[in-house]
């Protein structure tokens, strides 16, 4: 048995109602964040939006897109000041196990090449490279392609 204690985590839906805590990590880690529209689209056209929150609050979030057998993580966030702490790699567990409940058949997603953390992530989990976006993400010196990275489940 760890005797590292674990942070008690729970995941819940995520509604309008929680868009500013959500909106306000989003814009403290991402020099392109999504905005508060990206988020109320999402959630409006019924995208399967995550929270992961402890007793202090909140800690994460993700947004899929299912297709009819695929699923698409558009984003998965976690707080600046709780990275490296596991928070990304439970969540993405919880994710992929969800997806495989569904009968889902495989994840995918894209990441900036630049984005050794998530590349780090998605790596671990067994994430494959699938194809280039070219040009996909703005960029402080115009665009940034994005590597598709899909994961067989
Ligand atoms: C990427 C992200 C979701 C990972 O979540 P996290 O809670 O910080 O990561 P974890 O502590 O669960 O670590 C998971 C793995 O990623 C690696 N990792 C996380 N951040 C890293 C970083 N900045 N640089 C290098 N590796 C990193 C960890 O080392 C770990 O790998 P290891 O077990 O081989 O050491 C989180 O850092 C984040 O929100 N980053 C900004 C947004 C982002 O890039 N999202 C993904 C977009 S596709």
């Amino acid at each position: 048995m760890s005797a590292v204690p674990q942070p008690r985590v729970q995941y819940q839906p995520m509604r309008d109602t929680d868009l500013v805590p959500v909106t306000a990590i989003e814009e403290s880690i991402y020099e392109f964040p999504w905005t508060r529209g990206n988020f109320l689209d999402s959630l409006h056209a019924g995208y399967t939006c995550w929270l992961c929150q402890d007793t202090h609050g909140l800690v994460g979030y993700a947004v899929l897109m299912n297709v009819p057998d695929e699923v698409h993580l558009l984003n998965l966030s976690i707080a600046g000041h709780l990275q490296r702490r596991g928070h990304g790699a439970r969540m993405l567990e919880f994710l992929i196990d969800n997806a495989r409940s569904a009968k889902l058949r495989r994840m995918i997603l894209e990441v900036r090449p630049s984005n050794d953390g998530g590349r780090r992530l998605y790596a671990n989990f067994g994430f494959r490279e699938a194809g280039i976006r070219r040009d996909y993400y703005p960029a402080a010196a115009g665009r940034e392609d994005a590597l598709v990275l899909a994961l067989d489940l």
